[in-house]
Formats: C-alpha cells, structure tokens, sequence
C-alpha cells in the first residue's frame, strides 16, 4: 500500500518552487504571437538592447585564446580584482578574495540562501518583490517572512515595520534597490532602518543592486554595505545581465568578507565547479572599458519611462509613481475595476499587450501590474494607444 508519496515525488523542498508565472505569461503570449496575432511584450524583464559589440568580441578572442578549460571556484583573478575595483562606485571597498563570481545573481541569491538558511530559519523578503527570493527560502527549507513595501510610502521601509516581523528564528534580511516590480531606490531611511534593525538581531543581510546602475535621476544608490557595521554582514549581490544587457551569458557575483564568503564558495564549487572561463575575460573587459554604451542604453530608458508613466497615469484608473531606476512600472489599477489578473487577461486577449499581474511579486502586488519598458518607444506608443483606447471603451 503506498503511504503518500511515491517513490518518484519530487523533494519536499520543491514543493514551494512553482515556476515563473512570468515564464507562463511570456510563453501564452508567444503561443498567439505564432497564431499571427499581434503581441507587444510589456511582461519581460531584460534588456531589448543586445550587448554591447566590444563585450562580444572579447568573448570571440577568449575562445580564439582556448579559454576553455576549468577556472578557479571563486571566479578568475582577473575578473575578481575588476570586479572589486568597480565597487568603488557604489561607496563599497573590497578585496578580489571577497569576490565569488556565480552564474548570475539569481543563482547568487540561491548560493547565500542555501549556504546559510536552515530549516526553520526566517528571511525577510521583500513584497512585492523578486519572486526567485520566496522560492529560494523554500527550497533552502527555510521560511520567507514578506515585508510590505507600500505605495503610499514609495516602496520604502521603516523601523517600526521590520521589527514587528522579528522573531527567534529570524536570520536574514533580504533588500533590492532598486527594486522589481517597484523601480524604486530605498532612501537612506529605509537602508538606516534596515541597518539598525541588522545590527540590533544580529542578522544578515543579502543586497540585490543587479539594478543599482540603471538609475536616472542623480547619483548611484549607495550600498547598505557602507554604512557602519554592515560590511561584516552584508553579502552584495550585482550582475552584468541588466546594465550590459548580458542576461543571457549568466554572469553575476557575490561581494563579502572572506569568513562569509567559504560557505558560499564551498557550495559554489558542488554546484558548478567553475563560472565559465571565457565569459569571464569579456566580463572583465565590460568593467574595464567605457560604458557609453550603457549608458546610452539607460537614456533611452529614461525616454520610454518618461513616456510611458505620462501615458499610464492618462489612462481611465490607472496611476503610477515614477520609478527611480530598473525598467519597470508597478502600475496601479484599483481604479479600473478589474482586479488585476482579470485586467492582464483581458488586455492580453483583446489588445494584444502583455504585461505581469501584481500577485506574481507577492500579496502586497494585488491591486498592481508591472509593465516593463524595455521595449522600443514605437512598440511602447503603440501599446499605450491599444491600452488607452481600450480602458476607454470598458469602463466599468
Ligand atoms: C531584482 C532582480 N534580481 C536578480 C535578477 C536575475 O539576475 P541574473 O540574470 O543576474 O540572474 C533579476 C532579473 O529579472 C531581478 O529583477
């Protein structure tokens, strides 16, 4: 007699790691687009920018060279100490030792995840927010505890909040900023309240800054890592995948101290052995060669933003704040009198413009949808035409 589960079950750690409701969006959306309708993708969250010419040919050279064979666990020395340098401009200062180079900064969020969360641990993540965090505790068998970033408050954090969330199992904090689904940067009342809070319980803080710079108005965001007593807790989390339009190489790092680091490196090396050698060289050379390119690409996302919050607050019950940085848009729809899966369903359906129900990034996303606006301004001005003229006509 079977007692449950057979013997093929998957782990009871997967049970919470459902996939990506945005991956299913993308693929229903890509099904009507082979159908011969007309898709305009609002769903997707990377770069519609390729990478930029010279990062391409130094990967050509690194194969011409035969970088081809295992590298260090912890990433090449080379790209290490570019990767320390560039965290000057975030007002960090690291070592290449407390730098491990990972396959990206989702496989570096599950690295800092799994090497220090056990059962019965608390992480507090962000809501809404990224959805790899909630399944990353899960799979670590932890607990993901959701903190509420609210849009009356512009997505940021405070004291009184975080404490409440508090408890003897709690071990780790997790921020973004600037944050997905929000675009928002957390001031520096929000980066002192999470300090305060980190020092006060002892716990650690894991940083996403994946979109720390595609920010448009003034200057970097600095790291929780510089304040004082954060260094020695913090495990920084960056990336090539947004701002060089590299989210396809799967490369990204993790920046701490070096007795933080071990476990992480430890599991690293079990889990891929080496990040891929000839990447490496071309993520070296993007740090060490002028971003114009980049930064050309981050205008124009200062463009299609401008536009589209203009476009979206226009619209009959639709209002939006406008995003310090990343490329999306957390658009409030509570006025239209959908609730927001109805909404994207609908506008899917009938207009052809696909965009992520708020839900996707936690409860707190309910009344919401993201746009992104890495898509070109035509396709941008198109689908805020279909959008427009179709809100108009359905009123409720
Ligand atoms: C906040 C955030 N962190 C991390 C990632 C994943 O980055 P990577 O491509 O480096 O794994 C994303 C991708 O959308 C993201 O939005």
């Amino acid at each position: 007699m079977s007692t449950g589960c057979s013997k093929m079950c998957q782990a009871n750690r997967m049970k919470n790691a459902p996939l990506s409701k945005v991956r299913e969006i993308i693929a229903r959306a890509n099904k009507m687009e082979q159908a011969g309708r007309s898709i305009i993708h609002l769903e997707i969250g990377e770069p519609d920018f390729d990478t930029p010419q010279h990062i391409i040919e130094a990967c050509k050279q690194a194969l011409d060279r035969k970088e081809v064979h295992y590298g260090p666990i912890p990433g090449t020395m080379e790209l290490r100490k570019a990767i320390a340098k560039h965290s000057k401009r975030y007002g960090l200062d690291y070592k290449p030792e407390e730098v491990l180079v990972s396959t990206g900064v989702a496989h570096a969020a599950m690295l800092c995840m799994l090497a220090y969360l056990d059962p019965g641990d608390e992480v507090l993540i962000p809501d809404p927010g990224y959805l790899i965090y909630e399944a990353d505790a899960n799979i670590a068998q932890a607990k993901p505890v959701p903190y509420p970033l609210r849009e009356d408050k512009g997505f940021q954090l405070d004291v009184p909040m975080l404490e409440a969330l508090i408890t003897p199992n709690t071990k780790a904090i997790l921020i973004a900023s600037p944050g997905n689904p929000s675009g928002s940067i957390l001031n520096e009342d929000s980066l002192k309240a999470v300090a305060e809070v980190a020092i006060k319980h002892n716990l650690l803080v894991i940083s996403d800054e994946i979109y720390s710079d595609i920010v448009y108005d003034g200057n970097l965001p600095p790291s929780i890592a510089s304040l004082p007593g954060m260094r020695e807790r913090t495990m920084v989390l960056n990336g090539f995948s947004k701002f060089y339009a590299m989210t396809g190489w799967r490369i990204g790092y993790v920046m701490c101290p070096v007795e933080l680091m071990d476990p992480i490196m430890r599991l690293s090396f079990y889990n891929i052995a080496c990040p891929t050698t000839f990447i490496q060289s071309a993520a070296a050379l993007a740090l060490e060669s002028d971003d114009a390119p980049s930064r050309q690409m981050v205008d124009e996302y200062r463009r299609r933003r401008d536009f589209m919050v203009d476009a979206l607050n226009a619209m009959p019950g639709c209002r939006c704040r406008k995003p310090d940085g990343a490329f999306y848009i957390f658009v409030n729809i509570s006025g239209t009198g959908y609730d927001a899966e109805t909404l994207c369903n609908l506008l899917l359906e009938e207009t052809g413009v696909t965009m992520t129900p708020g839900r996707v990034f936690g409860a707190e996303g309910k009344d919401f949808v993201r746009i992104s606006y890495a898509n070109s301004m035509e396709n941008l001005q198109e689908a805020a035409r279909r959008m427009r003229s179709w809100l108009e006509a359905h009123k409720k």
